[in-house]
């Protein structure tokens, strides 16, 4: 997500701040800027595209003289990147500045209300609201200002905030994004995270939910939300800035999956008011979604996985018909499409030339276009009709994780939002099913907590040759995903197979100690697929099962059982996957192999 860098000391503050910010890079972003207090006013510079546009600007930072300020760089979330949307945001008479990582839930009720008061927005960010409530809220005391905010916003937030008639203090606070203040004998720093301050000071402080730091020349004072001072203890960082970067995690694909649980959260919690599903980015009215005959998903590898999932769950809660293709079959397929036919493409980057082919193939015919994308401003959520964001943040491993959750996330959003519109669940089933969405994140961190287990099964297969992967319907599109996490970064070869097709020939290739992954999270399909367990260990497989708790006779019939949580079945995939991307990670870490970085892959694939 976006970086935050702060400073106030005896040096000039742009060129430190540059230099922190450049060390946040690998957090992905699309712009950057800086807010400088030079003495008399403060001064702002923003450029899109990559830090060196901004430090070209600034002459490396020298052009902005003074020693307190703040920067950021922007991973778009409201709004495409351009100047007017990255940060700072200041507030009218420009005395205010403030830099934002995380997501204002609540911006819309709040831009209408300071709308109302006469302020004046310009840009389309849920940050911008700060700038102006600041400004509201300011009667001289800055943490007084700090915490009526505080009071009044939702959601995630990692803040830098300067006063210009307060030229000895910047400002920092955080609620559930990442922020950490560090200080050495010439100054203060603000930073999203440890790398971006490492060159300059070791002695952090890592700032808890709602907490207000006031940073001088010379030392940091701590309050509570509530303005009551605190006493903090300094921590001494002692590992590397390559460490840090992946917050001690071994790879991103690991901190990705880590992230899920977030993810999740982000991408539902904004869609969820008064226990109902509310997707304002459709606009679509209640009519016009029960006018809507036949959806067409169309998608690449796991985003089609996402989709295949989205079928059975459109299918199921709203009774619509979905087909789902691959966007590299769909574009030349001639599909057959009609009156009340809609689109919906999923893409992580927002850039896969053949999803954005299929989408335009579709316009040109005269369909609407919907798209699931996780990139703010890429080309699919440009072109769409309309955009529905995952908010999952940038991801840096290749093989899809978070995205992916984030993408299912927004498929069961759209699945109780047309189910509703159309009549064919009621909100009694709609209340309960959001319950089930809000219990996903603490489940996933359940499994995550699972780890361990995973990785000592998981480096029993290091040398496999072939594993399989096998499950009925919902449990076959995770079989799907899961196949393709493990082949993709372990180069083992792996197969998904729904699990009654298996007779039809794969079958064949099962010898002795060969591993089977079964996927069991439908009660209706338990029985099922325990028959085809049974069949598979009768040719010498060993099977893994992935189960739900409650389905206890697959104990009996496997050799290694890893359980989940209960939810709703619809919503089993969110959870299954967890333990099937471990186990690939883990194969793949045994092997050796360049986890984040999987030979004859790429991250964005932008050529047919
Ligand atoms: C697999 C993976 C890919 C992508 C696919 C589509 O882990 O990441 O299969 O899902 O290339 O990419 P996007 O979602 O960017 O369109």
């Amino acid at each position: 997500m976006c970086g935050i860098v702060g400073y106030i000391g005896s040096r000039q503050a742009a060129p430190v701040i540059l230099d922190g910010l450049s060390r946040l890079e690998y957090r992905g972003y699309d712009s950057a800027g800086m807010a400088v207090f030079d003495g008399q006013r403060i001064q702002m510079r923003k450029a899109v595209g990559r830090l060196k546009v901004l430090e070209n600007l600034t002459h490396g930072g020298e052009a902005m003289k003074g020693n307190m300020g703040i920067g950021h760089t922007r991973w778009a979330t409201h709004g495409a990147p351009s100047d007017a949307n990255s940060h700072p945001h200041m507030n009218a008479a420009e005395t205010i500045a403030v830099v934002h990582n995380g997501i204002i839930e609540n911006y819309i009720p709040l831009k209408k209300k300071m709308v109302s008061r006469g302020y004046t927005f310009v840009s389309e960010t849920d940050t911008e609201v700060l700038a102006h409530l600041l400004d509201y809220y300011y009667k001289g005391n800055p943490l007084e200002a700090i915490t009526k905010v505080l009071h009044r916003v939702e959601g995630s937030y990692a803040l830098g905030i300067l006063f210009a008639d307060h030229p000895d203090e910047i400002y920092a606070v955080r609620k559930d994004s990442p922020l950490i203040v560090g200080t050495s004998s010439d100054g203060c720093f603000i930073a999203s995270d440890v790398p971006a301050i490492l060159k300059y000071t070791r002695t952090v402080y890592y700032v808890e939910n709602q907490e207000v730091v006031r940073l001088g020349k010379d030392g940091m004072r701590f309050f509570s939300v509530d303005e009551e001072e605190i006493s903090k203890e300094p921590v001494t960082i002692d590992w590397d800035a390559n460490a840090a970067e992946k917050a001690g995690y071994e790879h991103f694909m690991l901190k990705e999956m880590y992230e899920q649980p977030k993810t999740i959260t982000d991408t539902i919690s904004p869609r969820i008011q008064d226990d109902t599903v509310v997707i304002d980015e459709l606009q679509m009215t209640d009519g016009e979604l029960s006018a809507v005959k036949r959806l067409h998903i169309v998608a690449c590898g796991s985003a089609y996985h996402a989709g295949v999932t989205g079928k059975y769950v459109l299918e199921g809660l709203a009774r619509i018909p979905v087909e789902v293709d691959l966007a590299s079959e769909f574009r030349y397929r001639d599909p057959l499409m009609g009156e009340g036919s809609l689109v919906i493409v999923i893409s992580q980057s927002g850039e896969t030339a053949d999803t954005l082919a299929a989408l335009r193939e579709s316009q040109a015919r005269g369909y609407k276009v919907l798209g699931i994308v996780n990139v703010v401003g890429s080309s699919i959520a440009r072109e769409a009709d309309a955009c529905m964001y995952t908010w999952a943040g940038p991801e840096i491993a290749v093989a899809t994780t978070k995205a992916y959750s984030a993408q299912l996330a927004a498929l069961y959003l759209l699945a109780i939002k047309f189910g509703l519109a159309r009549g064919t669940i009621d909100s009694d089933r709609a209340a309960g099913l959001i319950r089930d969405l809000r219990r996903l994140p603490d489940q996933i961190e359940l499994l995550l907590g699972q780890k361990e287990k995973i990785q000592r099964f998981a480096n029993r297969y290091v040398g496999a040759r072939d594993i399989f992967f096998i499950g009925r319907g919902i449990d076959y599109a995770i079989s799907l995903e899961g196949s393709l996490k493990l082949k993709e970064i372990s180069y083992v070869h792996s197969e998904a197979y729904a699990a009654g097709e298996l007779k039809h020939g794969t079958i064949s290739l099962i010898e002795d100690g060969t591993l089977v992954v079964a996927v069991s999270t439908q009660p209706k399909l338990y029985q099922k697929t325990i028959s085809n367990i049974v069949e598979v260990k009768a040719r010498g497989a060993f099977v893994m099962a992935v189960t739900n708790e409650e389905n206890k006779p697959m104990e009996k019939v496997s050799d290694y059982c890893v359980y989940l949580p209960e939810t709703n079945p619809y919503f089993a995939n969110s959870l299954a996957i967890i333990p099937l991307q471990l186990f690939g990670y883990y194969v793949a870490v045994g092997k050796g192999c360049d986890v984040d970085k999987p030979r004859n892959l790429a991250k964005s694939v932008t050529v047919e």
